[in-house]
């Protein structure tokens, strides 16, 4: 058995959180502790409730109960008067970057516009300041030659890769990625997957990636969580969950995905 690190810092904490859509709970009281820098894969079935726990680590959801913290400062079960014109962002907000399987790139700016729009109304970076900000990342995803480019002008992968620029240059403390290469055509997966592996490796940023790439998985996360049914049915690494998984719904999981 490889030793076990001490836990540093819990860096996202949910505690006992209840979501309910409707009548319906998606997530009956779940419990999580992720320490500060660890790199962790979310796998499981299709309408399990990884999509709602990240949503809610951003902030994007209400919950009914429980309590979520984020880098020390709670994330609150209902979203505020923040969204109403003229109240300013709670910083959770932009402590937490987000890549979504539709890159969701604004169709009329520019790659560049479209990375630097945030630091510049959120941050209220200098222009100059953000454009290197967003140049520097671009650089990071190899798409420094794209920057004045429509997003329509692109391939998915490299959709995705500006999206992925995006995240970073808001200089998050998590990183949240839910299946952004689900949407994409097969030969333009690994690219993305690529672009993932060296963020994983150079920052020391949290990560939490929702994914069906289970040798990607394996390779990137320090930790691995089983969800089904709105419930972590398997946490450990990646050795314990992917390659000797002894919980039979785990087993039965990784037989399903390894078909296709
Ligand atoms: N906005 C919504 N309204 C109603 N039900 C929802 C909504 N979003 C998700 N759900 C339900 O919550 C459950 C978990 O969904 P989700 O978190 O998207 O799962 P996953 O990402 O694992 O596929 C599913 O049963 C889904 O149908
Ligand atoms: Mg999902």
């Amino acid at each position: 058995m490889p030793e076990v690190a001490v836990p540093s810092t819990p860096h996202i904490v949910l505690k006992d959180v209840v979501k309910a859509f409707g009548n319906t709970r998606v997530l009956d009281r779940l419990s999580l502790s992720i320490p500060l820098g660890q790199k962790v894969a979310l796998i499981g079935p299709s309408g399990s409730g990884k999509s709602t726990v990240l949503r809610l680590i951003k902030g994007l959801e209400r919950y009914q109960a429980g309590s979520i913290e984020v880098a020390g400062e709670p994330v609150p079960a209902r979203r505020g008067g923040w969204r109403w014109p003229g109240s300013p962002r709670p910083a959770f907000v932009h402590r937490v970057g987000m890549v979504f399987q539709q890159f969701n790139l604004f169709p009329h700016l520019t790659v560049l516009e479209n990375i630097t729009e945030a630091p510049l109304r959120v941050l209220r970076l200098t222009a100059e300041e953000a454009r290197a900000r967003a140049l520097s990342y671009l650089d990071q995803v190899g798409l420094v030659g794209k920057a004045n480019a429509y997003p329509g002008q692109l391939s998915g992968g490299q959709q995705q890769r500006v999206a992925i620029a995006r995240a970073l240059a808001m200089h998050p403390q998590v990183l949240l990625f839910d299946e952004v290469t689900s949407a994409l055509d097969p030969e333009l997966v690994g690219e993305v997957l690529a672009v993932i592996r060296a963020i994983a490796d150079e920052q020391r940023t949290t990560m939490l990636l929702v994914t069906h790439e289970m040798t990607f998985a394996r390779d990137v996360a320090d930790r691995v969580l089983f969800m089904e049914g709105g419930k972590i049915i398997a946490d450990g690494t990646p050795e314990q969950i992917l390659v000797a998984p002894t919980n039979t719904r785990t087993q039965r999981f990784l037989r399903a995905v390894s078909v296709r």
